[in-house]
């Protein structure tokens, strides 16, 4: 087991907070979870873990993977969750603030994850929190158009396991394609790969998906080398993953992205003969049609992986987070 360089987060709040040796500490300590789930005695003890710790998901946006992989995780440590998925149910009906609903379950709880539609609330909570006597650790698990940190992090362990090495995605040309302008997944991967030297990154969309100017003057600041493209077909075949993304049209103000032809921008069955034969296909789901179902059935289609690699990504966060990652040292068991 590598053993930590890092300064220990106090919240996961955006991709841009961690640097290589966070993730290539990351990488092994999830291999190394994942040994304990090959037996009951394993995941008897992952789930003593945390038998005395509590959490509270508050998830204000939709969300069927991140909750419920968030919400397995606590199971698997053995953390009670409590759940909020619609505000109207809580007292923000009756006015009050949401920094104040959010001071109160720190009163009750150990950890809170949470998912809104407004950018740059979680980090809003967190120096909230972090002035008051019972600070709580925050987890970002999607922060409107902005931020979806743990979805980067499990993204890139993705890639280390189908590249078979923490070190794996270095050198690699990495093609986004889809709603690039708003898609969060896109900006906190692509900071994220800033990590790895020789990264390429191409940015496959319509030219009203472009990526946004601050993640185009981060790329350039970091002297990643980036492309932004409307030649699909080019840059899917020039590339070792594709990662797929759906528009973002809850976003919208005025059904503009009606009025944007994406047709080009689908991946579909008679493409695959075209890509590099290893080449990882992913897509962070829900899927719409970018993505052929037909796909699913083909060694390179990673995205059902990345669904299950995000649950044990979010045990081997939570376990950083509540200082128990240590008790994670047996490679047998
Ligand atoms: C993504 C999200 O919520 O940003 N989904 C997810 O968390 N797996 C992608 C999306 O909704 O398009």
């Amino acid at each position: 087991m590598i053993r930590e360089q890092f300064e220990r987060p106090q919240h996961i709040l955006s991709a841009s907070q961690f640097g290589r040796p966070f993730l290539d500490y990351m990488y092994e300590l999830i291999n190394t979870i994942r040994k304990y789930d090959k037996s009951k005695d394993g995941l008897v003890y992952l789930q003593n873990l945390l038998g005395h710790r509590r959490a509270m998901l508050y998830f204000t946006q939709p969300s069927t993977r991140t909750f419920l992989s968030f919400q397995s995780a606590c199971g698997i440590l053995g953390i009670k969750a409590a759940e909020i998925r619609d505000p109207s149910t809580s007292s923000e009906r009756k006015g009050e603030s949401v920094e104040d609903s959010l001071r109160t379950f720190a009163s009750y709880v150990d950890l809170i994850i949470m998912r809104s539609p407004v950018a740059g609330l979680c980090d809003r909570i967190a120096r909230l929190l972090d002035e008051t006597p019972r600070p709580v650790p925050i987890i970002n698990a999607g922060s409107g158009p902005d931020e979806h940190p743990t979805q980067a992090l499990l993204d890139i362990y993705t890639l280390q396991r189908s590249f078979k090495a923490a070190d794996g995605v270095e050198g690699k040309t990495i093609c986004m394609v889809g709603d690039l302008k708003r898609g969060r997944t896109v900006r906190s991967l692509s900071r994220l790969l800033t990590n790895y030297p020789g990264v390429r990154l191409l940015f496959a969309s319509p030219p009203e998906y472009r990526i946004e100017n601050d993640l185009r003057s981060f790329l350039l600041d970091q002297g990643v080398p980036f492309e932004e493209t409307t030649n699909f077909r080019d840059a899917i075949a020039a590339a070792d993953a594709i990662y797929m993304t759906r528009v973002q049209d809850e976003y919208d103000v005025a059904a503009e992205s009606k009025k944007v032809d994406s047709s080009a921008f689908k991946l579909k069955f008679e493409h695959l003969a075209s890509l590099k034969k290893d080449c990882s296909i992913m897509h962070p789901l829900p899927r719409r049609d970018e993505l052929d179902p037909a796909i699913d059935k083909d060694p390179r289609a990673n995205y059902w992986r990345q669904e299950r690699n995000g649950m044990w990504t979010r045990v081997a966060l939570i376990t950083i987070l509540l200082g128990v990652d240590h008790n994670i040292v047996l490679p047998t068991l």
